[in-house]
């Protein structure tokens, strides 16, 4: 059988194991404690891996007083922003174990965070309902949306946000699920699997999870290269009640 044809549940979570695998690896190239005992705050969310290109950190919305989690949180420096910013909770998932000790080792110690180790679909079943879901090129874009979007759903409150940045296909590029590499600092080149889809797909995957998007934000690289990031920001309907 391949992994093509497993089943969808099975699938999901072998792509989480191939995405630990790659990210504990990156994490190995700095242990814990190789780095500031304790690091700042960011001041702003970087929504793209080009720093002042995309929407403000107002995108996320109000964050005092409401229950966050981050999904696919890595160092932890924006569920750290959340915190910082007056959450009630902020919770840092992210599938690798080793990621979230360089985030805990560095913002562990801030009030209302909690850090969760698990494939995002799987922690978040077992949370307490949230005001705010966010994902920064996190588990939304390395995890199936079919499988991710609607326990996003089940998780959100009524009138909950989910906010996310993902990167559309490149030219000529399939949508979908993709295989490409993550390269160590040896050379080593170690598989990770990704999703990418369009803002139209995007749009319909997020109203089949029962979901309504609000905006999404086109940012092209500011260097002319090929990518594409889409920032996106969704809402479980105020009356929805399941
Ligand atoms: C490119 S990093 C982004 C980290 C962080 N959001 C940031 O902006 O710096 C992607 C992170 O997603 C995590 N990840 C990948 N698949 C995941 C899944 N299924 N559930 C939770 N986290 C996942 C990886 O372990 C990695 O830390």
């Amino acid at each position: 059988m391949t992994n093509e044809n497993l089943p969808e549940g099975g699938r999901a979570l072998v792509d989480a194991w191939v995405n630990a695998v790659a990210w504990n690896s990156i994490a190995a190239q700095q242990p814990p404690g190789a780095g500031p005992p304790q690091a700042a705050v960011p001041e702003v969310i970087e929504w793209t891996c080009w720093p002042g290109h995309g929407p403000g950190s107002a995108f996320l919305g109000a964050l005092t007083g409401r229950r966050v989690a981050e999904l696919g949180c890595g160092t932890g420096e924006h569920t750290a922003y959340a915190a910082a910013c007056g959450a009630r909770l902020a919770i840092g998932v992210d599938v690798a174990g080793a990621r979230l000790q360089q985030a805990r080792a560095r913002f562990g110690v801030l009030p209302a965070v909690v850090w969760k180790t698990g494939d995002a679909a799987e922690v978040l079943a077992a949370l307490p309902r949230l005001d705010v879901c966010f994902s920064i090129y996190g588990a939304l874009w390395y995890s199936d949306p079919a499988h991710l979007l609607p326990v996003i759903h089940s998780r959100l409150k009524p009138g909950g946000i989910l906010a996310f940045t993902v990167n559309a296909p490149c030219p000529g590029e399939l949508p979908g699920r993709r295989v490409d590499n993550l390269t160590l600092s040896t050379g080593a080149r170690l598989p990770v699997v990704h999703y990418s889809y369009d803002a139209d797909t995007w749009q319909r995957l997020i109203a089949t999870a029962g979901m309504s998007t609000q905006e999404v934000v086109t940012v092209d690289d500011p260097a002319g290269g090929d990518y594409r990031a889409l920032v996106i920001r969704a809402q479980r309907p105020a009356e929805s009640r399941k």
